[in-house]
């Protein structure tokens, strides 16, 4: 439990760090990132299931899917210049918890 904890805090830790600078450069660096996560995210699946995974990886996959795609879309409004400072704020805090259930989830997919 201790390592997965270590393992979890880690990666949100560098997801955090990293991706706030990236976040400060440009709509297209977040776009490409966002490109970036699917295309190597749809390689990884495809090792897995082709190794063969238990029912419950369906299951916590499916779950960090619906929160990679609002992450998705709220890095896609949030970066668009209509888009008021408020509102931004708000999607940013609810894809900050989205984005750290996503690195649990992760960690968690990794020992099934
Ligand atoms: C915001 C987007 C995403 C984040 C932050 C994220 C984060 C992570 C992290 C941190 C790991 C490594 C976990 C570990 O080794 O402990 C991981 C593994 C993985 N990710 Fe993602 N991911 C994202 C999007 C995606 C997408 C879009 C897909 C599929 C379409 C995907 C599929 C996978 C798979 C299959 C693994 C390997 C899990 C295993 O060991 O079986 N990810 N992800």
């Amino acid at each position: 439990m201790l390592e997965y904890c270590s393992r979890v805090i880690h990666i949100a830790g560098a997801v955090a760090l990293i991706g706030g600078l990236f976040r400060a450069q440009s709509a297209l660096v977040t776009a490409l990132a966002v490109a970036g996560m699917f295309a190597s995210g749809l390689y990884n699946l495809m090792l897995r299931m082709g190794a063969g995974v238990p029912k419950e990886y369906h299951m916590l996959f499916g779950l960090k899917f619906l929160l990679v795609l609002h992450i998705a879309a709220v890095s896609i409004l949030a970066a668009k210049a209509s888009t008021s400072e408020e509102k931004r704020t708000r999607m940013l805090k609810g894809v900050m918890i989205s984005g750290f259930v996503v690195v649990a989830l992760s960690a968690a997919l990794r020992t099934l």
